[in-house]
């Protein structure tokens, strides 16, 4: 019997899995080898403790420029307009870098600026020219600095629009203390769902990156509802752990498409964005 023979009537036995586990065992190797490498070198660089930052991996980026396009119904070439233009906004770089350098946490924070998907948040307020943004969720402010600089370019263009930007920690925002960007938004410390309850203006544009709680997500976006302005759309940073967003769409007659960001040289697996509209 030949070798192939062999093989294909090894393929039928029990033994199959037998015979295979060492080259099973080298493919898992392998990939486990390169978590392990990218990980150890990332617990000697970097700072981050959470809310980690990192750049998108070049094909990650290019899928999420298609898919602003679609949510959007914008070509795809304005979308990567938009993304180049926030990438090379030197002055908001500038901005978060020394104010990373000066804050209290700095020793939990990393030096170099990575916006990951938030540049897709950037391109979808660029495209939407949103009147009012709410996001949930804040931090050290590096969101809310890309939603105002987007903010900050539809005013220049003639279409002014402001941010309000809740967390329950009075010291987050360190970096969205700072003008021109503070000059759009307006900063609430407060529960999510309690300062939803009183906004007292429509929003045409939510973003929930809060509590990731599936019962906390769930009642941001049953608290929003009734803000909302007509045709405004619905943002998560959970969908790649919750259906929350999915289900809200169905409920409430919208369309739902999430994207899953592939973070380079990172072993965290990255998050997405989550769309109903
Ligand atoms: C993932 S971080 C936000 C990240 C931020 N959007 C960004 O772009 O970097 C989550 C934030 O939600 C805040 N948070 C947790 N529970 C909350 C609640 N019930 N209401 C408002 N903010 C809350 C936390 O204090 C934390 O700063």
């Amino acid at each position: 019997m030949d070798a192939v023979k062999l093989r294909r009537a090894l393929a039928r036995t029990r033994l199959a899995r037998v015979a295979a586990f060492p080259k099973r065992l080298a493919t898992v190797a392998r990939h486990d080898a390169k978590v392990l490498r990218v990980s150890a070198r990332w617990l000697v660089a970097s700072r981050e403790h959470h809310n980690y930052t990192y750049e998108l991996t070049k094909l990650s980026r290019s899928h999420l420029a298609w898919f602003v396009s679609v949510v959007c119904d914008l070509p795809v070439k304005q979308v990567r307009e938009y993304l180049t233009e926030i990438e090379s906004d030197d002055e908001l770089r500038r901005h978060i870098a020394s104010a990373t350098a000066a804050a209290v946490r700095r020793g939990l924070a990393d030096k170099q600026v990575r916006y990951a998907r938030r540049i897709g948040w950037y391109a979808i307020v660029r495209a939407r020219r949103p009147r009012h943004i709410v996001e949930t969720g804040v931090d050290k402010g590096l969101g809310s600095c890309v939603l105002a600089a987007a903010l900050l370019r539809n005013a220049a263009e003639g279409h002014p629009g402001r941010l309000s930007s809740i967390d329950i920690n009075p010291e987050a925002g360190y970096l969205a203390r700072t003008a021109p960007w503070s000059e759009v938004i307006d900063l609430i410390i407060g529960d999510s769902v309690e300062s939803i309850g009183v906004l007292d203006r429509p929003v045409d544009l939510f973003l929930h990156d809060s509590d990731h709680s599936r019962g906390h997500e769930r009642r941001e976006f049953e608290a929003v509802e009734p803000k909302l302005a007509r045709g405004a759309m619905l943002l998560t940073d959970n969908v790649m752990h919750t259906n929350v967003l999915a289900n809200h769409a169905e409920r409430t007659g919208r369309r739902f498409l999430a994207y899953r960001e592939t973070p380079a040289n990172h072993w965290y697996p990255g998050d997405g964005i989550g769309v109903a509209w």
